[in-house]
């Protein structure tokens, strides 16, 4: 939500920042700005619109600075246009800022700000960390009467004094015009990560935008600055104390956030799971003594195999996972499991009892109300998991212990290798945990070997790319679509109309088969097509009853059966197949079809796969 990346060093500062928010530009994408600093002040260069409106505003002629800050923006406070653009200059035009998170107190702050004289241009809240900066920066000047010695200093105490004025969150950068060779960044709450190459300093929200000129990196925490010179760089809280930080490897590659020939990031992804699940599980699956081996949750195994009770916790497609999670831990492992929206966790003054663990899954780790649950869960005494895939983020720091997912960085603002990813460690840490309890050694060891077989399985499904695709196109043109299962597919069925509705704008619902009767089935008529997965297992029959139920009024069948399946053609307009499975494992295969429909869906109808209308990666505002 929201990308900023500033540049100091010895290069032109103009496409490295343009590049940088590029590799960003999943982060929100509806206007863009960059600010450049010379001996002659700052210049700002802005617009509505995505990074290549940006670029045509921008020229060779902005080459000769070498400092500069940058950002691609999902608008919260005022419309997606020029002047909310950021980055946001402050009432002296001496002092500019990039932000992304949200700053609560905004209005008390402008009003005050209002009264000393501040203009305002925007309705940002931004705008008022500029003003902020600026006023007690102009405030300083006036009376010490410029100590040119202090002078610096002057600056960093001026974002120091604002920032402690600030409620909300923020990963920022900030340039002064006094100090062509001076940046300071700052975080709470959203993420901020700095590159450290030679003679040369990248600040961004993630490292995507800086694997390219450095792997080394610091984090600094919430309520810390770097402030960057040409003389070096030191880390510092917003109370001036001097904080040491360890330098940190990058563990990503270029390669593996680059399109690679592939159309979409959103294609490649679905296309990688079965390698990237692979690793997600190598070193992980203990077949000699038919266990599963976490290094992430050592510190916390014996409290987990006492665990009472599972509070599962996420939102978007990870929330789905989670659901499959539930299942997976009430079936496998024999614990209750709730799962739970995390922005409803957060407000819902939530029972936590002995033995309760709460589990936070998240591909970002930087999705505000899933961290803010992190925070309430503990509060009250929890233990907390995460689940997370981003090395290092907000939950993964947040939480007691945790699990990395390894698949990669998502960029594709559809989820679906974290997705997948997600399953195979609730897969794995609920055979774990019946294992210690109730699983015999020759069970673990049968599913662990079933597990591992899934990489393969969905490298066959993936085969039927094209025929989906057929399938697509035939429908494409229907507005309203139905996705049902039963069981472990319910949420699958919850998931598919997701992909569906967030990429090609189709309306879609999905629901647990049987209560497609108690009211949706009333939307049924012209050929809407409704997906079924009818895959075998305990409720087959019980699902066909429903696939006979719609096409008794009208709807287009698109089945999802398990291969060999000779009884289910009867009933489908449309088939498509998945190996067999045992019904615990069956998400990471019915879910690999429907990302694919949803994927040729969307480029059917020429929409922007990786980037669509009024979504973000990573929501990191409530
Ligand atoms: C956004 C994304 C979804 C994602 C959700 C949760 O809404 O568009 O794809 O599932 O956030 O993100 P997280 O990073 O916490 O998994």
């Amino acid at each position: 939500m929201c990308g900023i990346v500033a540049y100091f060093g010895k290069k032109a500062a103009r496409p490295i920042l343009l590049e940088g928010l590029r590799r960003l530009e999943y982060r929100g994408y509806d206007s863009a700005g960059m600010a450049l600093l010379s001996r002659k002040g700052i210049k700002v260069k802005k617009t509505s619109g995505r990074i290549t409106a940006l670029e045509k505003i921008l020229d060779e002629k902005d080459d000769s600075e070498t400092l500069g800050i940058a950002h691609t923006r999902w608008a919260t406070h005022g419309e997606p246009n020029t002047i909310n653009a950021h980055p946001h200059l402050d009432y002296t035009r001496k002092i500019a800022v990039v932000h992304n998170g949200i700053i609560e107190n905004y209005s008390t702050l402008k009003t005050w700000l209002q009264n000393e004289g501040a203009e305002f241009a925007s309705q940002t809240d931004t705008e008022v960390i500029a003003n902020l900066i600026g006023y007690f920066y102009a405030k300083a000047d006036n009376y010490e009467n410029r100590k040119q010695s202090d002078s610096k200093n002057k600056f960093e105490r001026a974002v120091q004094q604002a920032l402690r004025e600030l409620t909300g969150t923020y990963g920022l950068a900030i340039v002064c015009s006094d100090f062509p060779d001076m940046l300071i960044g700052a975080k709470k709450g959203s993420p901020l990560v700095l590159g450290i190459g030679e003679n040369e300093y990248i600040l961004a929200s993630d490292a995507t935008a800086i694997v390219e000129h450095t792997k080394q990196a610091i984090y600094p925490a919430d309520n810390e600055m770097v402030i960057i010179s040409s003389k070096g760089f030191n880390t510092k809280t917003i109370d001036n104390v001097m904080v040491s930080k360890n330098l940190k490897q990058i563990e990503f590659s270029l390669e593996q956030i680059e399109l690679s020939g592939f159309p979409h990031h959103m294609l490649k992804e679905i296309i990688e799971q079965p390698k990237v699940l692979a690793t997600c599980m190598g070193g992980r699956l203990d077949r000699t003594n038919n266990r599963i081996k976490f290094g992430g949750i050592d510190s916390c195994s014996r409290e987990l195999t006492r665990t009472r009770r599972f509070i599962l916790t996420a939102c978007g497609t990870a929330f789905h996972a989670a659901l499959v999670g539930e299942f997976l831990l009430e079936h496998l492992a024999r614990i209750p499991t709730e799962t739970e929206y995390a922005s409803e966790f957060r407000y819902r003054n939530p029972i936590i009892e002995d033995g309760t663990v709460v589990v936070a899954i998240s591909q970002s780790g930087e999705t505000a109300d899933t961290l803010a649950a992190v925070e309430q869960a503990k509060e009250r005494g929890a233990s907390v998991l995460g689940l997370v895939n981003v090395v290092g983020s907000s939950i993964a720091r947040a939480t007691d212990a945790g699990i990395y997912l390894h698949v990669g960085p998502e960029i594709g603002v559809a989820s679906t290798k974290a997705f997948t990813a997600q399953i195979t460690v609730l897969t794995m840490l609920a055979i774990e945990l019946g294992r210690r309890k109730h699983i015999s050694g020759n069970e673990a060891k049968k599913y662990i070997e079933q597990l591992s077989q899934i990489p393969d399985k969905i490298s066959q499904i993936l085969k039927q790319s094209d025929h989906i695709k057929a399938i697509a196109s035939a429908n494409v043109d229907k507005d309203n679509w139905l996705f049902l299962g039963r069981g472990f597919n319910y949420p699958v069925a919850l998931e598919g109309a997701l992909k569906l509705k967030e990429i090609s704008y189709i309306h879609a619902e999905g629901l647990p088969a049987a209560e497609m009767k108690h009211g949706p089935i009333a939307l049924i008529a012209d050929s809407m097509p409704i997906v079924f997965i009818a895959t075998s297992g305990p409720q087959y029959d019980k699902i066909i009853g429903n696939v006979t139920e719609v096409r008794a009024r009208g709807g287009k069948t698109i089945i999802l059966a398990t291969e060999g399946d000779k009884n289910i053609k009867q009933y489908a307009d449309y088939l498509i197949t998945v190996p067999d499975v045992p019904e615990f494992l069956q998400p990471l295969l019915t879910v690999i079809p429907l990302q694919l429909l949803a994927y040729h869906a969307a480029v059917l109808r020429g929409h922007d796969v990786d980037k669509p209308r009024n979504l973000a990666k990573s929501v990191t505002v409530e």
